[in-house]
């Protein structure tokens, strides 16, 4: 097993070769906080610069692949890169929200994912919704702790092994992974992104909405 020891002093178990599509906040901000947990990141664009990485460049350089795209962009950009994606575990951090009177809403019909479609446009890679909910800033915090916790990363995976591997990442980054099920779950992490900035834009503290576990049932 490779291990590293990164700039912040963490012990990476895993060094992970992740491809990124997409150039932009949360390329930049996930891609950071990859690199610092000792990650081999490469970021691919659709204009890149001379020399810089395509899109497919990023896409088999990683055995995990970050769509950093918007919503509407994820499928079709997974359905062209289907090929190199077989065998991959697809990260999804999309979001597919417009605004409404009352805040976000979602622009896909309810129980339908982002993710769900990704995994139909590209049926061999193993898609994994994650990253979705926090401001791409939060990524710049080293390490992402609030009141002392870590920050919790849900995430809802095409299978076991995808899960685990993205738990490893999410525990490499300083956070503690919190699984929620399979891709058939994904709709839940996607209305919870547009229930949550709802609640931030009205200036109201998502976190404190959750009870801990002992007071929850
Ligand atoms: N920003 C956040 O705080 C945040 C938080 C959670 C989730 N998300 C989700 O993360 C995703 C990325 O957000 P972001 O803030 O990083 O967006 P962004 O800064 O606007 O970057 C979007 C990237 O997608 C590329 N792109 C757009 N259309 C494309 C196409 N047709 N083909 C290929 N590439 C295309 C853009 O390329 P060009 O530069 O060439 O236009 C850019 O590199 C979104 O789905 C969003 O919902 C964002």
């Amino acid at each position: 097993m490779d291990t590293v020891r990164c700039a912040s002093g963490r012990l990476a178990s895993i060094v992970m070769r992740i491809g990124i599509l997409g150039t932009g906040n949360m390329a930049a901000t996930l891609g950071g906080a990859w690199r610092r947990a000792g990650h081999d990141v490469l970021v691919g664009g659709r204009n890149p610069a001379s020399g810089g990485a395509t899109l497919r460049d990023a896409a088999t350089h990683g055995e995990l692949v970050l769509l950093a795209v918007p919503a509407q962009v994820a499928p079709p950009l997974a359905a062209d890169l289907a090929d190199v994606l077989a065998g991959r575990v697809v990260l999804d951090c999309t979001n597919p929200l417009e605004p409404g009177p009352d805040g976000p809403m979602l622009m896909i019909p309810p129980g339908e994912s982002v993710a769900a479609r990704i995994a139909a446009a590209a049926p061999g890679a193993a898609v994994v919704k994650a990253f979705n909910l926090c401001h791409d800033s939060i990524w710049t915090l080293d390490p992402p702790h609030f009141e002392g916790l870590p920050l919790a990363v849900p995430y809802c995976a095409a299978t076991p092994e995808a899960g685990e591997r993205v738990a490893a990442l999410i525990a490499s980054m300083g956070c503690t992974p919190a699984p929620c099920g399979g891709l058939a779950r994904a709709p839940y992490l996607e209305a919870t992104a547009a229930l949550a900035i709802g609640v931030w834009f009205a200036g109201g503290r998502a976190r404190a909405i959750f009870p801990e576990p002992a007071q929850a049932t």
